[in-house]
């Protein structure tokens, strides 16, 4: 479904270039759950960038279903760390808020949104403002938008990582489930190894170091399988990933 070729990447700072990629090649098929994990700096979000078409390529290309991608995609949604949401809007709104902005009349959508609060578990709180709402309840706002879209591409960046433990583990579940139920393609940004290991059914694990490098490929074939946590392929697949985060070998 996604892929990049050859891509490269540099910013610009004043008279000098902090080169991200170079000639970075990478696929990923439709139905996958890619997680991306490494040191912060490595070029996670700028990945997740050029994936969304906020950033263009200054050399290779990147094609989505065989299309180079230009700009972005009304199929892509983005989920970023700091939720995104409208503090003047209420629950409702936020979430149907990209509906709205593509114009789709109010009898249309409002199954639709409806729907989509009470499998979140926002319906109790529909009318609350952003301010009103936990860090979980925000994230799950969050995810309710963009998934009213009827995405084919979810990408996000540390969606979870300002959440308390609990929180958190209940919200990977939810996103486990989506991914199960809609076979979303994913690509998700985190720094928790447990999450990694807990959420891709393949994880790559980036290098602390420009231009970036994948120090390694983990697929995951057991994701989402029942007590996943609890048995030991888990803890092995975790135990692998720290180790090639820590640039070792597997001990
Ligand atoms: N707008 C920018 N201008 C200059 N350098 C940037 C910019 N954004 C990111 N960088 C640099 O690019 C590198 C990769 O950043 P980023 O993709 O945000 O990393 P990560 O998400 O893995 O923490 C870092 O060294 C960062 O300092
Ligand atoms: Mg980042």
């Amino acid at each position: 479904m996604i892929e990049v070729s050859h891509c490269d990447l540099a910013y610009v700072q004043g008279a000098s270039q902090v080169k991200v990629y170079d000639d970075f090649s990478l696929k990923v098929e439709q139905g996958e759950s890619l997680v991306l994990i490494g040191a912060s700096g490595c070029g996670k979000s700028t990945l997740l960038y050029l994936l969304a078409g906020l950033l263009q390529p200054t050399g290779g290309e990147i094609r989505i279903w065989d299309e180079p991608v230009k700009g972005t995609r009304r199929k892509t949604a983005f989920i970023l760390q700091e939720y995104g949401l409208f503090p003047w809007l209420n629950v409702e709104q936020n979430v149907s808020l990209g509906l709205r902005v593509r114009h789709m009349p109010k009898r249309m959508y409002h199954g639709t949104v409806e729907e989509m609060l009470h499998k979140m578990g926002l319906w109790e709180v529909k009318n609350h403002f952003p301010s009103q709402l936990s860090g979980g309840q925000r994230q799950r706002v969050a995810l309710a938008r963009a998934l009213t879209l009827q995405p084919d591409l979810l990408l996000m960046d540390e969606p979870l990582s300002a959440l308390d433990a609990l929180t958190r583990e209940r919200l990977q579940k939810l996103l486990l489930e989506i991914w199960q139920e809609q076979k979303l393609t994913t690509v998700l940004v985190t720094h928790s190894i447990e999450e990694a290991v807990f959420l891709g059914s393949r994880i790559l694990v980036l290098a602390d170091g420009r231009p970036t490098q994948v120090m390694g490929e983990i697929l995951n074939p057991l994701v989402a399988q029942n007590d996943y946590r609890q048995t030991s392929e888990f803890f092995q697949k975790t135990r692998y990933v720290r180790s090639l985060l820590e640039g070792g070998t597997v001990g």
